[in-house]
């Protein structure tokens, strides 16, 4: 086996070590046996600097800080979410979702939903080319957001690389946020260097994104989940099977989604989730609800504001 070679096997190795660890939270070897794998993987880098790649493991944290961030325009406007905050207001959605189809043509005889955690942290578009990341960008105004691509680079539950069978162009968007126990260990910090406490960890994940420094970003630990595609050629035909896709691409989807057959099935999961989202790593400040079938999506549109076929509960 040529260096070259070994190094491939290496890179490969330890992404899938890092989705273990930071995607699905379930690791099969040690901390210790992974600072191992990224050893040897720097020392043979060193070896053969020709050979070292921006999607390498090892160079999750750029050289020098950036310049203040640059505004990018969103592919797709990122839009926000219209609230129901009770049962009722949740068969309320429901019962325009299927006024609307009504008006539409005919309307389906049941609409199944999609009902996940709303994390609490900031938006972030992912663009990968070629499965390599290549831009991360906040949602800003929701037209216009900030390039943080060395920030969300250092960030390891974000894959530098997707699985092999990536499409050329993908665009993801998701949440990054800080885990309850890096909040903790931060605010110790601040504590301990008598700097403002962060009032929580959505405040510490944002302000940490607006660091110009990704060594600073990278040690704070963030993290992040993934809720949407907004690729042009891949095309699921519905969230579900999105999410299934995302998750196979080597992308951190939070696993307690469901996939609800009518209103009903969803109520009971934001019953369900009302008292167990608090035993979590990380904030949510809800349920998302939306309707799975993306034919139906298109057919419900969006007001300036919102989708029509989405809720936060
Ligand atoms: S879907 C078109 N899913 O909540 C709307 N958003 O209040 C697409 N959020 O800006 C958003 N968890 O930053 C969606 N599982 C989730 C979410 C989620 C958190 C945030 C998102 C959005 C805000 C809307």
């Amino acid at each position: 086996m040529t260096d070259a070679e070994r190094l491939a096997e290496l890179r490969d190795l330890i992404r899938h070590h890092e989705h273990r660890y930071y995607a699905l939270a379930a690791p099969t070897i040690s901390d210790a046996e992974f600072d191992g794998l990224m050893a040897r993987l720097r020392e043979l880098e060193a070896r053969h600097p020709e050979l070292v790649t921006a999607d390498s493991p090892t160079q999750r944290v750029g050289g020098r800080p950036a310049e203040g961030f640059a505004t990018v325009e969103h592919l797709v406007p990122m839009l926000s979410l219209d609230n129901a905050y009770s049962d009722d207001e949740l068969r309320a959605f429901h019962e325009r979702v299927i006024r609307v189809l009504a008006s539409d043509g005919a309307p389906p005889p049941e609409v199944a939903y999609v009902a996940e955690l709303k994390i609490d942290g900031l938006s972030i578009a992912l663009t990968y080319e070629d499965g390599a990341l290549v831009r991360g960008v906040t949602r800003g105004d929701g037209v216009r957001g900030e390039d943080v691509t060395g920030n969300a680079r250092t960030i390891r539950a974000i894959p530098l690389r997707l699985a092999r069978d990536a499409p050329g162009r993908l665009e993801v968007r998701g949440e990054v946020y800080l885990p309850r126990a890096a909040f903790d260990r931060a605010n110790q910090e601040r504590e301990d260097a008598e700097e403002p406490a962060f009032a929580n960890p959505r405040n510490a994940a944002a302000g940490t994104m607006r660091s110009l420094d990704p060594a600073a970003v990278a040690s704070r630990g963030l993290s992040a989940f993934v809720y949407q595609m907004v690729s042009e050629g891949e095309r699921p035909a519905g969230h579900a099977a999105a999410m299934e896709r995302m998750r196979d691409l080597g992308l951190p989807v939070e696993p307690n989604w469901r996939r609800c057959e009518g209103i009903e099935a969803v109520v009971a999961y934001c019953r369900e989730w009302g008292d167990r989202r608090h035993a979590m790593g990380f904030d949510t400040d809800g349920v998302v609800v939306k309707v799975d079938d993306f034919a139906l999506r298109e057919r419900l549109g969006a007001t300036t504001k919102f989708p029509r076929w989405a809720t936060a509960f």
